[in-house]
């Protein structure tokens, strides 16, 4: 499975800055959109694009413009945090929600809501933070799948090994776009060092 860690120093910054356990919700939720922004421009160099010809104060060009319709599905709750910088860089862009929860004692997912659009022909990004067991995105690109997406590509923040081993599996052809891949799962399965518990630290619930 291709797997694109962003080598970026501002990006390298941000994720520090979510790692650490002293900065408080407003600020992570800040750091989190940016850092999403930039993962957003990467996850998306694969976007068809055509040519256009068009007028500029000087002279007539040619052009590229794109050429494909985007979806964007974030994982509730956490990858709520990263839909608004999509909107912002894309904004005809079309939104589906999928929500899925981890059982606390076994991290298995389960779901909750879905919510998606035609997906027909749409080049689909799945937005999630957290790749651990990887079962939640697993889950989540399957139904994007069913509902025609003709590219996923899967913009997560940090990425853990056993993760990225189960996407592998279930979704060989699905690009993994993120920030860092981190050492493994603890006993909880929780990513290490990762960053935490997201969704919490996003919207303040510890
Ligand atoms: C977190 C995270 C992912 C999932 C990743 O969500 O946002 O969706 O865990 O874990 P996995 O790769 O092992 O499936 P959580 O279930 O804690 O829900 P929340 O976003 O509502 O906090
Ligand atoms: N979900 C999180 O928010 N953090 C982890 O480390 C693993 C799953």
């Amino acid at each position: 499975m291709p797997l694109h860690v962003l080598d970026h120093p501002l990006a390298g910054h941000l994720l520090s800055g979510l790692r650490d356990k002293e900065t408080p919700p407003d600020s992570f939720r800040q750091l989190a959109r940016v850092l999403t922004s930039l993962l957003i421009i990467e996850a998306t160099r694969g976007l068809s694009t055509m040519q256009a010809n068009i007028e500029t104060p000087i002279e007539p060009t040619t052009t590229r413009v794109l050429a494909q319709s985007l979806a964007v599905v974030p994982i509730l709750r956490a990858g709520l945090g990263m839909l608004e910088p999509a909107v912002q860089l894309f904004p005809d862009v079309a939104v589906g929600y999928i929500g899925l929860e981890r059982h606390e004692d076994t991290a298995i997912a389960r779901s909750y809501y879905s919510k998606l659009p035609n997906l027909q022909g749409k080049y689909t990004l799945c937005l999630d933070p957290m790749l651990a067991t990887g079962g939640s995105a697993a889950q989540a690109i399957s139904l994007i799948k069913s509902h025609g997406a003709a590219t996923v590509v899967m913009v997560c923040v940090v990425s853990a090994p056993e993760g990225l081993a189960t996407l592998e599996a279930a979704h060989p052809e699905v690009l993994v776009v993120a920030a860092a891949k981190d050492r493994c799962l603890n006993d909880r399965k929780y990513i290490v060092p990762g960053l935490g518990d997201f969704g919490d630290r996003l919207y303040g619930t510890f």
